[in-house]
């Protein structure tokens, strides 16, 4: 939650930052701001609303363009309403410091107290202003440098942040600091350059090296000079790794599409392929997987699974337990990361824990990954985002791969979740021999033909656009399904309501006449899944109920299908495949649905009100 950019060196830093936040906007966009050093002066420009709102002040005043040093920040409000006020950059009370936060001061408010008897006042209701002021009364009191003062300052913080900090009485650095929150430092060429950000997107055409802090880190960035990263609480330095960044340009611009939600979309076949490179060896029938195999004896004698995570990442540990239990015999439970880490849990050394993240930054799903730690369970990570804190913090895990993912509404990194989970569990099923060899060598070659499946199932999208139209001034929608398909229609009622604001409910279809049921009449869209393996017969006597109450039924087919087209008052057909590979295509009519409605009512479909891609507050 909210991004933070920077830059120091020789380049004008105005198109940098700025650029830099509208590649950040999915992190929080309800309100920015921009900070520019001109040699002379500090200039501060924010505002309520996006970054083209910013841009459109900045551009008025071209003094504010002016400059080689800038900091930015694109917020989603944790404290204070989202206004110009409490907007970031925050000035310390003398004006000589300014500070970009991302994070949470917990203990702002005993700061402030104690801040508010030695003279300051405060102009925002931001945690932030009060960390500025904190930074300065340090600096003032020990008389010491900006990197000495946030030290210090830093010291007295409960709570978490990336912070980058300028300060205007020594312009030639920029102090930045983590704990809890991403930091990437860009570094140029010869140290002529450095870039600051919460991920490496906004200077990815700069340059291919960054550094990443750790959790109690910082660093001391100036121009000629290589970075110095210092531990925050000992004063040890370190010795920092320059990482060979792997993103390329193409992948996080939208490449002709009109959203990133539709291109992540259409990248779902490739998405896939890369995520079975190198480990669905079809020709052989093998699957590789270095984590798992180094690992195997953790996974096969352990007592019980649990999968952590946290929304979309949730839904595919749901899938995940099918498939787990299915394909391998061991037990698996999954939890929502943000009750587990608070409900005092169980959890023995002979627990597997794995955390799904797409972000890899998700506060409560890292916070379950260090609970779990700490109680001696091995823990492992899917995630998507290489080198994020859940990925480093797990002993071991799988990268997804499916490439940057910016639209905010989950989508191809659900189903290379789903495909890491599947290779996960077919392999376990065979090192414990709960799959036969022929079942193995079936689901590898129906596997391998997936990618190609979801490329042929997007040429549906007009029809599904034909049925967007019917539906999208619907209030509320039902999405059924059973099986391997229950997660899936938690996932379609899910997408739908954060991209088009429309209420939907997901249930296990059978569930359906234990309450949900009272809410059908013909005003209700209902989402069904009803596809010819597993439990078809029991569907279609769903799908029955339903019809009787005159409820309008969408349904999401076998190609082939006659029954549920007969009642039916829309039919989505998907290729045929095996039964627990079904939610790698039944998801995508759904989200092709949600897109188009939410297109249709005109919503922000990359960034849809309240929500940011990256939750890193509890
Ligand atoms: C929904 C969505 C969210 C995330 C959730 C977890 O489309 O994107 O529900 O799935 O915030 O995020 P990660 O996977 O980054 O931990």
């Amino acid at each position: 939650m909210c991004g933070i950019t920077g830059y120091i060196g020789f380049r004008k830093a105005y198109p940098i930052v700025i650029n830099g936040l509208k590649r950040l906007e999915y992190r929080g966009y309800d309100s920015s701001g921009i900070m520019m050093y001109d040699g002379k002066d500090i200039h501060l420009s924010k505002t309520k609303g996006k970054v083209s709102d910013l841009e459109k002040i900045t551009n008025l005043e071209n003094k504010r363009k002016q400059g080689y040093i800038g900091m930015g920040h694109t917020r989603w409000a944790t404290h204070g309403v989202p206004n110009d006020v409490n907007s970031h950059p925050h000035f310390s009370q003398s004006e000589n410091l300014v500070i970009v936060h991302n994070g949470i001061i917990e203990n702002y408010d005993t700061i402030k107290k104690e801040l508010v008897t030695r003279g300051y006042t405060f102009k925002s209701d931001t945690d932030t202003e009060v960390l500025i002021n904190l930074i300065q009364e340090v600096k003032n009191n020990e008389g010491c440098k900006l990197g000495k003062a946030v030290q210090l300052a830093l010291t007295n913080v409960v709570g978490a942040y990336a912070i980058s900090v300028f300060d205007k009485t020594n312009p030639d650095e920029i102090v930045v600091a983590r704990l809890g929150s991403p930091i990437a430092i860009g570094v140029g060429e010869d140290n002529t350059e450095f870039f600051v950000a919460s991920d490496a997107s906004p200077f990815v055409e700069y340059t291919k090296n960054a550094i990443y802090l750790e959790d109690e880190e910082m660093a001391i960035i100036q121009v000629g000079k290589d970075v110095e990263v210092r531990k925050i609480n000992d004063d040890s330095i370190v010795d920092p790794i320059v990482h060979e960044l792997q993103m390329s340009l193409e992948q996080i611009e939208k490449g002709g599409y009109e959203h990133f939600m539709l291109k992540e979309i259409h990248e779902q076949p490739k998405a896939i392929t890369d995520t079975f490179r190198g480990r669905m060896l079809a020709e052989e029938n093998i699957i590789k997987m270095s984590s798992i195999e180094d690992n195997l004896d953790k996974f096969l004698n352990a007592d019980r699974v649990i999968i952590v995570a946290c929304g979309t990442s949730w839904h595919a540990g749901l899938v995940a337990e099918y498939l787990i239990e299915d394909m391998a015999r061991i037990p698996v439970e999954v939890e929502y990361a943000s009750e587990f880490r608070y409900r005092n849990p169980i959890i023995t050394e002979k627990d597997v824990v794995i955390a799904i993240s797409q972000s890899g930054e998700t506060a409560d799903t890292l916070a379950a990954v260090k609970l779990a730690k700490s109680k001696g369970a091995f823990v492992y990570g899917v995630c998507n985002v290489v080198g994020s804190s859940i990925a480093r913090e797990t002993h071991s895990g799988a990268y997804t791969h499916a490439g940057p993912e910016i639209g905010v509404a989950s989508t191809k990194a659900f189903t290379t979740q789903i495909t890491v989970f599947t290779l996960l569990a077919l392999k376990l099923g065979k090192a414990n021999k709960s799959l036969s060899d022929v079942a193995f060598e079936n689901y590898i070659k129906k596997m391998q033909l997936i990618p190609k499946q979801i490329e042929k199932l997007l040429e549906i999208d007009e029809h599904v656009k034909s049925i967007a139209a019917v539906y999208k001034d619907a209030t509320n929608c039902l999405y059924l399904g059973r099986g391997f398909n229950f997660p899936v229609a938690l996932e379609g009622a899910l997408k739908l309501k954060e991209i088009s604001y429309i209420h939907a409910e997901g249930y296990p279809a059978a569930e359906m006449k234990h309450g949900p049921i009272a809410l059908i009449d013909e005003n209700m869209p209902i989402f069904v899944i009803a596809t010819n393996k597993g439990h078809y017969e029991k569907v279609v006597s769903n799908i029955q109920e339903i019809k009787s109450r005159a409820g309008k039924i969408i349904a999401v087919v076998t190609e082939g299908d006659i029954q549920v087209k007969e009642i039916a008052d829309h039919v989505i057909e998907i290729p045929d495949t095996e039964e627990a590979l079904t939610p790698l295509l039944t998801t995508i009519p759904f989200q092709l649905l949600s897109y188009h409605i939410a297109v249709l009512l005109d919503r922000n479909v990359d960034q849809p009100r309240n929500l940011a891609k990256s939750v890193t507050v509890e």
